[in-house]
C-alpha cells in the first residue's frame, strides 16, 4: 500500500471539536440540540449528504436537495470550516421535514429544517487498518431494507438494519457487515457502499443501495486507469471468490477488505487494481474538477 495523506491535522480553536449550525447560530458540537419535535428525530423523516475537507483547502461538491440556495449553504459551510480550523473534516447536512407534533398537523403547512455540522474526518476503516485491509461479514442474520419500504437512493438516517450487522460483524470477530437483498445480492454495509473486483473488472449493484458519491470517484478512478466498471446485480458467491473487496465511503474513502467471513480474500493482501484506485481516488482531492480551495 502506497502512504497515504491519512494524518489528522487539527488546529488548536474553541471550534476545533466541530461546530454546528442550528436556526443561523453557530454552536460547538458538544452543545448542539435538535428540538423534540422535529420530524427528523421523531420519525426519521429527513434526509442529508456529506462532503469532506481534505488536506485544508478542498471541500468536495454538495449535492443534496437544499431549502435555502445552494450557494449559500456553501458559503455557511465554508465559513463554519475556516472557523473550526480543521483541516481534515466531515461535513454533514441534514434536512428534516420540520417540527410537527406526534400526529396533528398537514404535511404541506411544515417548514423543513436545515441543521448543519462540521466534525474532524471520520473514518469507517481507520488509516492502520486500510494498510493491511479491514475484515467484514457477509450477514446472515439481516437482510438489507427493500428499496420497496425505504428508498435506498435517498440517505436516510433508518440504520435499523445497518445496526444490526454492525453487532453481527461484531460478534463475528469482524468489522464490517456486508448486507444482502434477501436474494442472495450483495447490497451495501453501514455507510459503504461495497465493489468486487474478479479478472480485471470491478462489479458494484446497480440497485437496492445508496448511488454513493465514493462509488462515482471509484468509478471514476476505475475508467480512468483503463478498468472495466459493471453496474449490475452482484451475486453474493462473487464475493467469495473475488481477486480483491473494497469499501468506500465520504467517511475514510477506499477502503481495502482482506478478509471476509474468516477467509482470506484470495490471498489475504491488498490488490494492486484497489491499490491503483486508492492512489487515484486520493491524488483526484487536488483536482478542481472534483473539489474547490477553501480559505482558513
Ligand atoms: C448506506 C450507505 N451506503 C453508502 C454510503 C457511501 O456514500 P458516500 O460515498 O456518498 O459517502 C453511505 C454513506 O453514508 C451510506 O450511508
Amino acid at each position: 500500500m502506497p502512504s497515504a495523506p491519512l494524518s489528522l491535522k487539527q488546529a488548536a480553536t474553541p471550534l476545533a471539536q466541530g461546530v454546528a449550525w442550528i436556526e443561523g447560530e453557530l454552536t460547538p458540537i458538544n452543545e448542539a440540540r435538535i428540538p423534540l419535535l422535529d420530524q427528523g428525530f421523531l420519525h426519521s423523516d429527513l434526509t442529508y449528504d456529506v462532503p469532506a475537507v481534505w488536506d485544508g483547502p478542498k471541500l468536495q461538491e454538495v449535492a443534496a436537495s437544499i431549502p435555502i440556495p445552494k450557494e449559500d449553504i456553501k458559503t455557511i459551510l465554508v465559513d463554519m470550516v475556516a472557523k473550526s480550523g480543521i483541516r481534515d473534516a466531515y461535513v454533514e447536512l441534514i434536512v428534516t421535514r420540520g417540527l410537527k407534533s406526534v400526529r396533528s398537523g398537514k404535511l404541506e403547512e411544515l417548514k423543513n429544517n436545515l441543521y448543519l455540522f462540521v466534525i474532524p474526518y471520520a473514518w469507517i476503516s481507520e488509516p492502520e487498518e486500510q494498510r493491511t485491509g479491514g475484515s467484514a461479514i457477509i450477514s446472515r442474520t439481516v437482510r438489507r431494507c427493500p428499496p420497496g419500504s425505504m428508498d435506498p437512493t435517498v440517505k436516510n438516517f433508518q440504520w435499523g438494519d445497518l445496526v444490526r450487522g454492525l453487532i453481527e460483524a461484531n460478534d463475528r470477530g469482524a468489522m464490517h457487515p456486508f448486507l444482502t437483498d434477501g436474494d442472495a445480492n450483495i447490497t451495501e454495509g453501514s455507510g459503504y457502499n461495497i465493489v468486487l473486483i474478479k479478472d480485471g473488472v470491478l462489479y458494484t449493484p446497480d440497485r437496492g443501495v445508496l448511488e454513493g458519491i465514493s462509488r462515482k470517484s471509484v468509478i471514476d478512478a476505475a475508467a480512468a486507469l483503463g478498468y472495466e466498471v459493471r453496474l449490475e446485480v452482484v451475486p453474493t458467491a462473487l464475493a467469495y471468490t473475488a481477486d480483491e473487496i473494497l469499501i468506500c465511503s465520504t467517511a475514510g474513502g477506499v477502503m481495502p477488505i482482506t478478509s471476509l467471513d474468516g477467509e482470506h480474500v484470495k490471498d489475504g493482501k491488498i490488490g494492486p487494481i484497489t491499490s491503483a484506485i486508492w492512489d487515484k481516488y486520493w491524488a483526484m482531492h487536488y483536482e478542481s474538477a472534483y473539489s474547490f480551495d477553501i480559505k482558513y
